[in-house]
Formats: C-alpha cells, sequence, structure tokens
C-alpha cells in the first residue's frame, strides 16, 4: 500500500477482533513512533505498551471518551512534555505515523483524549511532569471497513488559492 492509499482508506476503529497482533507488527508500529520528528529533535514523548487484559480494562475505567479501548488487543498511551510549546503538535504527527503503519499491516486503531487524569496516573505510575496527550487502541478490525467512505469537507471549502478565502483553480 503506498503513503496516499493508507491515508486515504484508513478510518479510526473501535471494535476489534480477538486475533492478537504479532509482536513484530507492534514492533513496526513503536518504530514508526521512534522515527517521527519532533520539534527541535526533543524526543520528548513516551510510549506505555498495554497488552494484559486487566490493565486494558483499567484503561477503559480510567476513559471519559474512549471505553472502547477494552475490545482493543493492546493499546499505547502516548505521553508528552507540555514543557515544549510544540508537544501536542509533536503528539499529532507521532499518533499518526502510528496509526497509519498500523493500517499499512491491516492492524485498525482508534485514539482518544478524554481521560481521569489522576486515577490514570496512578495506575499506570505516570510522572506528573508528562501530559497524558492521547491513547491509542490497536487491533484487527472487527468488521470489514472495505469501500467505506470518509466523511470529508470538498478541498473547495478548505484550501485556498493565493489568498484566504480564493478557492478557484487550487490544483
Ligand atoms: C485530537 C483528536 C482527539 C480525538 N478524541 C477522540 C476521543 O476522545 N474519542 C474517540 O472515540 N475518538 C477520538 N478521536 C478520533 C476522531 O473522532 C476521528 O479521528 C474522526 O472522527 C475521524 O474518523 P475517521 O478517520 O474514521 O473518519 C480523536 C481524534 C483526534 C485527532
Amino acid at each position: 500500500m503506498n503513503t496516499v492509499d493508507c491515508i486515504a482508506t484508513k478510518l479510526d476503529i473501535r471494535e476489534f477482533s480477538q486475533e492478537n497482533v504479532s509482536p513484530s507488527i507492534i514492533s513496526i508500529i513503536l518504530n514508526s513512533a521512534r522515527y517521527s520528528g519532533s520539534g527541535l529533535n526533543t524526543q520528548h514523548w513516551r510510549f506505555i505498551v498495554i497488552k494484559e487484559k486487566n490493565n486494558i480494562k483499567k484503561l477503559s475505567e480510567d476513559s471519559t471518551s474512549g471505553q472502547w479501548i477494552v475490545g482493543a488487543n493492546f493499546a499505547i498511551i502516548l505521553l508528552t512534555d507540555p514543557n515544549y510549546g510544540f508537544h501536542l503538535l509533536d503528539a499529532g504527527r507521532v499518533i499518526q505515523n502510528m496509526q497509519l503503519s498500523a493500517w499499512e499491516n491491516g492492524v485498525g486503531s482508534g485514539i482518544y483524549t478524554g481521560v481521569r487524569d489522576e486515577k490514570m496516573r496512578t495506575d499506570f505510575k505516570i510522572p506528573s511532569n508528562l501530559s497524558i496527550s492521547a491513547v491509542l487502541g490497536f487491533g484487527f478490525p472487527k468488521k470489514s471497513i472495505t469501500g467505506k467512505r470518509k466523511n470529508r469537507k470538498p478541498l473547495s471549502e478548505l484550501a485556498y488559492n493565493e489568498v484566504y478565502g480564493n478557492s478557484k483553480n487550487i490544483t
């Protein structure tokens, strides 16, 4: 799958099959995170990989907007350093790289940001100097998503030619 196809076909997945994701695919996903570029090359991100079912259940209980994580095969907690003003920009880049490399290998994923911060820090021993920027859940999709269309605005609404508001002759 080339990069554009990967971006164009990937959807966020919140229902997963029971099939295990292999350690080699998990390694590909983590290395895609590691290869990502960060502001000033600070690489301030840290990743907690959660595979044990009881810990995935805890993640679900600690979530306010991602209870679906309970069905994930594994999860990754993404921590970033809020002392860097660009830390959430870095978070977005690393999230996208992990999701795309998962999808290239047939593995679906979703993210959420709503967490019960204090409880989650206690449950996963997260230090106070790092932000819990997102949680990602991974697994093979339960249902086929082939042919499902993305709900996206047309380019004419999003991109302008030379000056803001001019949507003529963009491409
Ligand atoms: C910054 C950000 C925060 C998000 N937070 C949540 C969330 O809390 N819970 C959730 O289920 N999905 C969350 N999502 C996933 C979005 O809902 C999803 O990317 C969007 O609906 C597009 O999905 P699609 O690619 O499947 O069309 C978040 C995505 C982003 C980029």
